[in-house]
């Protein structure tokens, strides 16, 4: 292959106050958290892939991003990052020294590592058909089935500079500008084949984490999903709507620390050797097609 890009984000780390919230917070959303040495590893419920960890500081903050890379690429990347002369850090203590850790001039600390391929090689399945003839298209309150997401979509990061980090991911990481927004947001996807954004950012005076996007099958699901999250004390978030850029239903759910975890379905995708033509409308124009308006403070960054 010659095509040098990372295919997936392999996993978060975000650190919060409170580990016992967050695991009640996860679950509640449908994830299968597990306290693993001190912290907590977030796995989707059918424990495929960890894709977060959560460790305990003083308040929530992003830690890191980690990339999964094919195995045979990871000399490729290393012989990148010397060519443009970026820095090759010392992996944080107790990480994976085998993996490329660096750190944009943004401020984000990104992991490569070699791993599996844990985007999809395909759209997910998305059911939007009516209920056959003769049957029942629900069910009552009482008996609504609980959500559990089927993988991880995307992570949204805060970054006081959109437009650089664009190039920064594209020269350095190899993902592809999607669509964008002014230099409010940009959505950027996987040269391997990825949803139509692996990674959001999102304009801030500091880096930060905004919110991870979770999977889903319909958007019966992201309803299902933000209902539960009501009763069970999140009641606070956006949606449901739909997104413009990207396509896909959504409903965001505010989590203890004042980022989101969102409930996605139906997004876009971009297969591998597509030649994706990346669009640019004002975020009236493109943030959401319909649904409530957003949050007043939804873009603000708690960790600066
Ligand atoms: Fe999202």
């Amino acid at each position: 292959m010659d095509l040098l890009g990372v295919h997936s984000v392999d996993h978060f780390c975000v650190a919060v106050p409170d580990l016992s919230k967050a695991r009640e917070f996860y679950s509640a959303f449908g994830l299968a958290p597990a306290a693993q040495g001190g912290e907590l590893a977030l796995f989707d419920a059918g424990r495929a892939h960890r894709w977060g960890r959560l460790i305990e500081g003083p308040r929530k903050q992003l830690q890191y991003l980690s990339f999964g890379a094919f195995a045979d690429d990871m000399p490729r990347f290393a012989a990148r990052l010397e060519q443009l002369g970026i820095e090759r850090l010392k992996a944080p203590p107790g990480l994976d020294d085998d993996s490329i850790w660096l750190r944009s001039p943004q401020g984000h600390l990104i992991e490569i590592r070699a791993g599996d391929k844990v985007s999809p090689n395909e759209p997910s399945a998305f059911v939007a058909d009516p209920p056959a003839s003769s049957t029942r298209g629900t069910f009552c309150r009482s008996e609504a089935p609980r959500v559990y997401p089927r993988r991880l979509s995307h992570v949204a990061l805060y970054t006081p500079d959109v437009g650089a980090s664009i190039d920064f991911f594209r020269d350095v990481l190899g993902l592809r500008l999607s669509d964008r927004s002014l230099n409010v947001v940009a959505f950027l996807h996987g040269v391997h084949g990825s949803d139509h954004h692996l990674i959001a950012l999102v304009t801030s005076p500091g880096p930060g984490f905004h919110h991870c996007s979770w999977d889903v099958g319909s958007v019966q699901e992201v309803g299902l999903g933000s209902a539960h999250m009501a009763v069970s004390g999140y009641a606070a978030g956006w949606g449901c709507g739909r997104h413009v850029l990207g396509s896909n239903y959504f409903h965001y759910v505010r989590d203890p620390w004042g980022s989101y975890c969102e409930y996605s379905a139906g997004m876009d995708y971009v297969p591998c050797g597509t030649d994706w033509q990346a669009t640019d409308s004002p975020p009236e124009d493109s943030m959401f097609l319909w649904g409530p308006a957003p949050p007043q403070d939804f873009i603000t960054n708690f960790e600066i």
